[in-house]
């Protein structure tokens, strides 16, 4: 595994490494990496999804509980719609086939973001991954498809007033850890680690309650570029950070 790999020079201690159990990625770059390349958009973004199998492989190996990373926003939609179309079909042959691949490594994948959008048939995929992998014991794997945060709490907030509504609960009940209850990141983590790749300093409507106390780091590498020595580099980057949350 490359982050226990000693580099030749300077031998960092890898063992005093404070590993996060909740990272997640803005896989963001792929436009501009294929552009670089005088390619389609579209095979930039089959060359980013080549890097999620890598990375999230990678994340399990070392022992990350929770990997979340970002796959298509609720703005994402405005693009032209043969990028859609592509990346619709993208999804598509990924959950038919690579996603397979993940049995091995036990991991558990969950959609996180509104899927009523999705055509049937790829609604179905995403259905029948969370079902076949559900009872599985290794990392979590959230991938959010038409997700956005403001999208996410709208929901809560809904799914919240029809409880009060119909007396399921109470608005005394109504706290920090009922709210995050309701989200879909419910019961897991927040995300300790978020990593942007393509130098972009921006959240992109990721998260935004999940990650009220979590580190960020911005890396320049556009995402098809984005290799397993740039995941330990950021966890080098987490691991030197002094969380405080608030406190001295
Ligand atoms: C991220 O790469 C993939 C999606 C948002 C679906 P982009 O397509 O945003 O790539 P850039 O930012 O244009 O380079
Ligand atoms: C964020 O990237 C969404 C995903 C990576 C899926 P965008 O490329 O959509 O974000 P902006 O437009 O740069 O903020
Ligand atoms: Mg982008």
């Amino acid at each position: 595994m490359a982050l226990f790999r000693k580099s030749k020079n300077s031998e960092p201690d890898f063992s005093q490494i404070v590993l996060p159990s909740h990272i997640g990625i803005i896989m963001d770059g792929n436009g501009r990496w294929a552009k670089k390349r005088g390619l389609p958009r579209k095979a930039g973004h089959t060359a980013g999804a080549k890097t999620f199998r890598k990375i999230t492989r990678y994340c399990s190996d070392i022992g990350i509980k929770y990997l979340t990373v970002y796959a298509f926003s609720t703005e994402n939609w405005k693009r032209p719609s043969d990028e859609v179309n592509s990346l619709m079909n993208l999804f598509k042959s990924y959950l038919e086939e690579a996603l397979e691949d993940f049995k091995d490594d036990s991991i558990v994948v969950r959609f996180i973001g509104d899927k009523s959008k999705f055509s049937d048939g790829l609604r179905s995929l995403m259905l029948e991954n969370e079902e076949s992998s559900k009872d599985r014991d290794g990392m979590v794997l959230n991938i959010a498809m038409n997700y956005g945060s403001r999208d996410e709490i709208v929901s809560a907030v809904r799914n919240i007033s029809a409880d009060v509504k119909n007396n399921i609960i109470s608005i005394q009940d109504i706290n920090e850890n009922l709210i995050s209850n309701y989200l879909y990141t419910s019961g897991q983590p927040d995300p300790d680690l978020i990593i942007r790749p393509s130098g972009e300093y921006r959240i992109s409507n990721f998260l935004l309650w999940q990650s009220a106390y979590t580190e960020f780091v911005i890396m320049n590498k556009l995402w098809p570029d984005f290799e397993k020595s740039d995941l330990d580099e950021a966890l080098k980057i987490y691991s030197s950070r002094n969380r405080r949350y608030g406190g001295v």
